[in-house]
């Protein structure tokens, strides 16, 4: 199983790590925001980063492209890195995806480490092996595999990310609670991720990355139970598809926290998901994400966006839902008519 390590002596723990992989060469991927914000801290404490060669990439998901890929390559190339090279991808989600593409492809593979900077990299993005980059409009269209020789978690990295970035990686951390049990979901409600109580954080993150690595291991290649892990998203997906569409955008996290409740009141209409752990999440979901910007007339746009869901079978739409915290259910579908009831419920419940 790939090496994923917690740690608030990142200093330590990266010098050990590259020790161990005694590289040819060390390349650090930033974007324009983590070279400025978080690479001064690991250039100046770090000895094995002093011989590092820098690379970066305009910040954005909308970066995360072919040219970017094509930037990294050549600069790659240019600076003589072969096979037994080492790339530190040192950024969010964006970075740890085109730079462990980058790092797979390059040579037929190099080695690579995540240094994840935003908690929804820590928490999904930098674990699992799922690498690539968008293309031909659509999201993560070209990819591979590929699991980093090892991550290296440290909350001390988000400490310049924005509450919105925090909150958004967070619902990822509620939807891994809810797949893994009651005592875990509740210690998340109980915690604010903006208080930059590092230690705290950092084993919240530990248990929740556990959960995400143990779906994983179990189906690495998305055949069965990686499905859980869809948790909120089949909603949350048309709730950040319209927001685009009507050209004000939201954070995915937001989007996922507002499925997740969606989400639950089906699982409680159609598999007896207990109705006040549910009105603690909308609780919980409203005093932190807010509300998204629908009306009842905009049910038809987010069931057939629903409809447009890759994960879909026949003419239903395909749902993960639980029994219970920790009590997984995949491939449930649910009719239209029964996905407009539960948006009737959601807007009760975060009283709209
Ligand atoms: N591979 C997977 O399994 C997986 C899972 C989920 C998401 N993703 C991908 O992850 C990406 C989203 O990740 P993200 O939310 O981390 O996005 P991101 O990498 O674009 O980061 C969000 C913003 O925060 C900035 N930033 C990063 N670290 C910072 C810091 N410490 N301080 C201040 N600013 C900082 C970035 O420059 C960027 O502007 C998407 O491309 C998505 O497709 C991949
Ligand atoms: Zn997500």
């Amino acid at each position: 199983m790939q090496t994923v390590v917690f740690t608030n002596d990142i200093a330590r723990v990266l010098d050990d790590s590259i020790g161990q992989l005694s590289p040819h060469g060390i390349f650090v991927l930033t974007d324009t925001n983590t070279s400025r914000l978080v690479w001064p801290l690991l250039k100046n404490c770090c000895a094995s980063m002093e011989s590092a060669g820098l690379i970066v990439i305009p910040a954005g998901d909308v970066n995360k492209n072919i040219e970017s890929l094509s930037c990294i390559w050549a600069e790659l190339q240019r600076t003589g890195a072969n096979r037994h090279s080492l790339m530190v991808n040192l950024g969010g989600g964006m970075v740890t995806d085109i730079g462990g593409f980058a790092a797979a492809t390059f040579k037929r593979g190099m080695k690579f480490i995540n240094v994840p900077t935003t908690l929804l990299a820590a928490v999904d993005a930098s674990v699992g092996g799922k690498t690539g980059i968008n293309f031909g409009g659509l999201k993560n269209e070209i990819g591979a595999f590929r699991e980093a020789d090892s991550v290296i978690i440290s909350t001390r990295m988000f400490a310049t990310l924005p509450p919105e970035e925090m909150y958004s990686g967070y619902a990822e951390m509620i939807k891994h609670g809810l797949l893994d049990g009651d005592s875990a979901f509740h210690r998340l409600l109980d915690y604010d991720p903006v208080n930059h109580d590092f230690d705290r954080m950092l084993s919240l993150l530990e248990e929740s990355v556990g959960v995400k690595r143990r779906v994983v291991a179990e189906d690495p290649f998305e055949r069965g139970l990686r499905k859980a892990l869809n948790l909120g998203h089949t909603a949350g997906h048309a709730f950040e598809s319209l927001a685009m569409s009507n050209g004000a955008p939201v954070p995915h996290g937001y989007a996922v926290a507002w499925g997740l409740v969606v989400e639950l009141v089906l699982s409680h209409m159609r598999r007896g998901f207990d109705s006040s752990l549910l009105r603690q999440l909308s609780d919980y979901v409203n005093s932190h994400y807010g509300t998204p910007d629908i009306t009842c007339k905009d049910y038809p746009a987010l069931i057939e966006l629903m409809h447009h869901d890759k994960k879909n079978m026949d003419d239903l739409v395909n749902f993960t839902l639980l029994d219970a915290p920790g009590k997984i259910v995949i491939d449930c579908t649910a009719p239209d008519s029964e996905i407009e009831v539960a948006l009737d419920i959601f807007r009760d419940l975060m009283h709209m």
